[in-house]
């Protein structure tokens, strides 16, 4: 097997649970050293358990708070000698209220985790990256809906555009320095982030994307975004710097309006 993170560091914030778990397992196994944050302390542990004790190690790390994302940036060094690469990729949907009756708290609570959180983790891993000379790679999860509007609610539209925003930015301050700032955007995924708010199994949600997505014949799973952000960590995308590679089978740039020549 050609392990294209040999010798790599990694940091993964929300790494307990879908996309974030998914890309964990896939880090370790091209042979990178994994730091995995999360505010679910159990089933991180769990996470980081099942697969090597000595290439994966769970810490907790809630994003709000930026004391706790600068001393989870710092153990990972402690622990493993350097950071190569962070995947800040906590998250979650937020307020489902329409815009008449949005909610403010949620919508405060939204951008504390998907985009001041996401700007603490950039900022300290960055730091870190610039002080040690690491030509390192920082992958944020954004989503199909940084791009388009009527994916999601309202809150998580504002927080994942603002967020594209903050990639974009970074990446042309620390290209400088010869770090590179990537995003990857996932189209419906069925994790407990898109399950639980809905109270849907994950096949229904499955069923539900599949249903709206204009590639036909593949399931999407956190797999496949596990490896956008794969190519996106290694020096397979040596050259890519402040690109959103959206993974949502063309969703975003069809609209279905007319029918195929084929209808
Ligand atoms: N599932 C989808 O359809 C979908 C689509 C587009 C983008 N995304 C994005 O993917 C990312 C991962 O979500 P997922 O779908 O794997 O959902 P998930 O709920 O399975 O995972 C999110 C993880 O983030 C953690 N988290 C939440 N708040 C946190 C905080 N304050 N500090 C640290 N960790 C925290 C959760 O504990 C959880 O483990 C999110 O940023 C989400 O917005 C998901």
């Amino acid at each position: 097997m050609n392990l294209r993170l040999k010798g790599k560091v990694a940091l993964v914030t929300g790494a307990a649970s879908g996309i974030g778990e998914e890309t964990v397992r896939l880090f370790a196994e091209h042979g990178a050293l994994v730091v995995a944050a999360d505010v679910q302390d159990e089933l991180g542990r769990q996470v980081a358990a099942s697969i090597a004790s000595n290439t994966v190690t769970y810490h907790h790390c809630d994003v709000r708070d930026e004391k706790q994302v600068e001393e989870t940036v710092n153990y990972t060094v402690q622990k493993y000698g350097t950071l190569d690469i962070l995947f800040s990729n906590a998250g979650i949907l937020g307020p489902l209220s329409g815009i008449l009756d949005l909610d403010m708290k949620g919508l405060d609570d939204i951008m504390a985790i998907n985009v001041r959180g996401a700007a603490a983790t950039i900022k300290h891993a960055a730091r870190t990256m610039v002080e040690r000379k690491i030509r390192g790679s920082i992958i944020c999860t954004t989503s199909v809906s940084a791009g388009v509007a009527g994916c999601g609610p309202h809150a998580y539209t504002v927080s994942k555009h603002a967020l594209l925003g903050l990639v974009r930015s970074a990446c042309w301050e620390l290209g400088g320095h010869g770090i590179r700032v990537n995003c990857v955007s996932p189209f419906g995924v069925a994790t407990p982030l898109a399950c639980s708010p809905f109270n849907l199994e994950p096949e229904q949600v499955e069923e539900a994307t599949s249903s709206q997505a204009v590639l036909k014949g593949v399931v999407l799973k956190a797999s496949h975004i596990a490896e956008a952000a794969l190519f996106l960590a290694s020096d397979d995308s040596v050259y890519v710097n402040g690109h959103n590679l959206v993974v949502d089978g063309g969703f975003s740039v069809v609209k279905d309006t007319f029918p195929t020549p084929d209808q």
